[in-house]
């Protein structure tokens, strides 16, 4: 892929190593997935995991329910599954679109983000089925894989996008991007065992570690905009959703593990148990994506803006 002499300093006159309509497909891919975010997070915050004990159901069994006397609960369950499909097959279709239209090591990303798509599907799907089994190590599992399966969909978008081909100015952040984005996992995971099984090691862990999360959020966000490269405007979100965050996480903790008498478990929901819990949810899977999004802009090639004029193949690609 080459790049016009002279126009590298603008990022938008960078030519796509994709034809556009499959990366505008990738965007749509991730968009399409955001509302399984917010229905999942419902469907554990309701406790309406097993609301249907049948584990798989035909892709428009959505469409046969009826709206007026099904249970919300069902309701919000269903629409999760559905949407499931539905980004299914979004990732097959981006799969197909890269394998035919791109060349190099992008023609394996739309398999990769299949791959990751089906996986959380069967372990949804096994989360149901073995309930009796395992139900709340399979829903915390299957919560946690769910970030894993995101991160891919935003890291594919990433990877496609015209910004990742321009010059990297921040590639001395590598390090401490790929730090970050670990720590934010792991606190994600401490916050999955709080969410699903209340073990308090992972409580304990987790409010400490929220300490961390924001004291390196403020460290990278610093650097990057010292280096002036386009991911520092993903770095200022980031700061926002990190700092909104633990008032979420503090509100969440009293309305659930502070009511005298009852157990977590059993505590009523209400809307605003339900807001800030799911609000929680999401935002840590907000604060996750960015991070990830970041990340991945800050590790594209540290072309120089001459080198990218004489040679445009990143990571070995001929596109
Ligand atoms: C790409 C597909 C899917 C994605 C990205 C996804 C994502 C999620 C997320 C983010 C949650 C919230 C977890 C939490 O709040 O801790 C969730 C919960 C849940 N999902 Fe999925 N899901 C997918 C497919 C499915 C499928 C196919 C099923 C069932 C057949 C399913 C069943 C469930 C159930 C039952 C819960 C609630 C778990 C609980 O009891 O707390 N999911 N999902
Ligand atoms: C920036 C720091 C934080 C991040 C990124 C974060 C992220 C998360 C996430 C993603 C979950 C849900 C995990 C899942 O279901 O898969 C969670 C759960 C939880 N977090 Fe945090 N958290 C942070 C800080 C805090 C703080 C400071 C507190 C309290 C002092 C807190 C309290 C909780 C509680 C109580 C839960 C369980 C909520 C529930 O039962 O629905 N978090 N956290």
């Amino acid at each position: 892929m080459a790049v016009e002499p002279g126009s590298e300093m603008n990022p938008a006159s960078t030519m796509s190593p994709v034809p556009n309509w499959l990366r505008a497909w990738a965007w749509l891919t991730l968009v399409a997935a955001l509302p399984l975010a917010v229905l999942g997070a419902e469907t554990t915050t309701k406790g309406v995991g097993m609301a249907d004990q049948v584990s798989l159901r035909e892709p428009w069994y959505f469409f046969t329910l009826n709206l007026k006397e099904t249970p919300v609960g069902l309701l919000i369950e269903h629409a999760h599954r559905l949407f499931g499909w539905a980004v299914g097959l979004c990732a097959i279709v981006l799969a197909v679109g890269l394998q035919l239209a791109a060349t190099g090591w992008r023609r394996y990303l739309g398999w990769l983000a299949l791959a990751m798509v089906s996986a959380q599907g069967i372990f949804g799907i096994l989360r149901v089925k073995w309930n009796a089994l395992a139900g709340d190590e399979l829903a915390a599992f299957h919560g946690c894989f769910a970030q894993l399966a995101f991160a891919t969909l935003v890291a594919v978008a990433v990877l496609l996008s015209r910004t990742w081909q321009t010059p990297n100015a921040a590639a001395h952040l590598r390090k401490l991007a790929i730090a970050f984005v670990v720590l934010v996992y792991v606190q994600i995971v401490f916050g999955a065992i709080v969410r699903h099984l209340l073990h308090p090691h992972a409580q304990r862990l987790h409010v400490l570690l929220a300490f961390a999360v924001v004291g390196l959020a403020f460290s990278l966000v610093t650097r990057l905009r010292a280096s002036g490269d386009p991911a520092s405007r993903l770095g200022r979100v980031l700061l926002v959703l990190v700092l909104i965050q633990p008032i979420f996480g503090v509100e969440a903790w009293m309305r659930r593990f502070a009511v005298p008498g009852v157990l977590p478990k059993m505590v009523p929901n209400d809307w605003a148990l339900d807001f800030t819990r799911s609000g929680h949810h999401l935002l840590g899977t907000a604060i996750f994506l960015v991070s990830v999004a970041l990340t991945v802009l800050v590790c594209r090639t540290a072309r120089t803006n001459e080198a990218s004029v004489s040679t445009d193949q990143p990571l070995g690609d001929a596109a």
